[in-house]
């Protein structure tokens, strides 16, 4: 295994040199899942935002087994399965090693496989935060119910929308190509559109719903497309959001518009995680996996993620 020191904080000369895992957990046997927009981070489009030195690894999704702990880890000891998001500082999941922080870190229950596990952090964290900012919505199916379009529902992020959706008991319109229908009804959406066809591109839902919230993880979609289709207070949880959403959020804000385009970009949360991989637990949730490469493939599984034509996740195991 390769091992490091580092300071893990300022001062103290020589003897602050500490093992370099310090509030962290060495993974091994970590599989990881892919998300298409960290390609738009190393790309030169975001260059004078991020650096092309921050991003270390195009993965930050594992799921392995603790290995070995730093100081003050207290949860977690050789052994133990977890499943984690990475942070950029400690590089990336495509190795045979992660270091994972203590503090992204959940324990994973033997009824949840590793690759459920890697499949799961960004993916399902982005749809879940998107649903729990819906008016009206709680995720135990509580709340009152309400329409929800999930666009390019069989991808990562909008097949784990609709099976949450579903569990909150919204009533679902799902996007997808032709071959993913029959999919997408099984994950549990109660109409799918095939974005292909004419109702497909104006987002209109078969039985002339008008929808409370779309959570968007298609991209390229105009508001006006969107703004017919919404109910009077209508949202649109855009999670690919391009400038022009940006400008259409500030211009709906500052005209006190109902209708509104809000641009997300998830927050990973611990007690989130935990949340999701007790629902994969249960059997309540599950991810649809597109394909497994090997590590030593790890850039043909990265060029299938940024196709823009995986069906669920794509894995790749160490
Ligand atoms: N904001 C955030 O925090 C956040 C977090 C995670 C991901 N993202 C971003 O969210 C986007 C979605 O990522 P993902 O991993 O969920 O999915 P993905 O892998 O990009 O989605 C691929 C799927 O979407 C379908 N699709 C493509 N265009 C479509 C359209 N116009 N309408 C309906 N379906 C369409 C494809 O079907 P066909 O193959 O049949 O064409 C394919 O099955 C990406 O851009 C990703 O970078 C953002």
């Amino acid at each position: 295994m390769m091992r490091a020191v580092q300071y893990n904080s300022y001062g103290g000369g020589a003897a602050a040199l500490k093992n370099g895992l310090c509030g962290h957990c060495c993974l091994a046997n970590s599989p990881t899942s892919l998300v298409p927009y960290f390609f738009l981070l190393f790309s030169s489009r975001l260059f004078p935002i991020t650096g092309y030195t921050i991003f270390f690894g195009a993965g930050i999704d594992v799921a392995g087994e603790v290995v070995e702990v730093g100081l003050g880890v207290k949860n977690y000891k050789a052994g133990h399965k977890v499943v984690a998001v990475l942070s950029n500082e400690n590089g990336g999941a495509l190795a045979e090693f992660a270091v994972a922080k203590e503090n992204m870190t959940v324990s994973r229950p033997q009824e949840v496989s590793a690759e459920q596990g890697a499949a799961l952090p960004i993916a399902g964290l982005t749809a879940h935060e998107c649903l729990l900012r819906i008016a009206g919505f709680e995720d135990d199916g509580s709340g009152q119910q309400v329409n929800i379009l999930i666009t390019a529902a069989s991808g990562g992020v909008g097949q784990y929308a609709v099976q949450l959706a579903k569990l909150g008991n919204a009533h679902v319109t799902a996007s997808c190509g032709a071959r993913n229908i029959d999919l997408i009804k099984s994950l549990g959406a109660d109409e799918v559109i095939d974005y292909k066809t004419p109702e497909g591109e104006a987002l209109k839902s078969p039985s002339g719903r008008k929808y409370d919230a779309v959570i968007h993880c298609a991209t390229a979609f105009p508001w006006s497309t969107f703004e017919p289709n919404l109910s009077a207070n209508g949202k649109v949880f855009d999670i690919t959001p391009r400038p022009t959403a940006f400008m259409t959020f500030a211009l709906k804000k500052l005209t006190f518009s109902k209708k509104q385009l809000v641009p997300m970009i998830m927050t990973p949360k611990k007690e989130k995680l935990d949340y999701l991989v007790k629902l994969v637990k249960e059997g309540k949730i599950k991810a649809v996996i597109d394909s497994k490469h090997p590590l030593s493939k790890a850039e043909e599984a990265w060029a299938k993620s940024i196709s823009g034509h995986a069906t669920g996740k794509i894995i790749v195991e160490p």
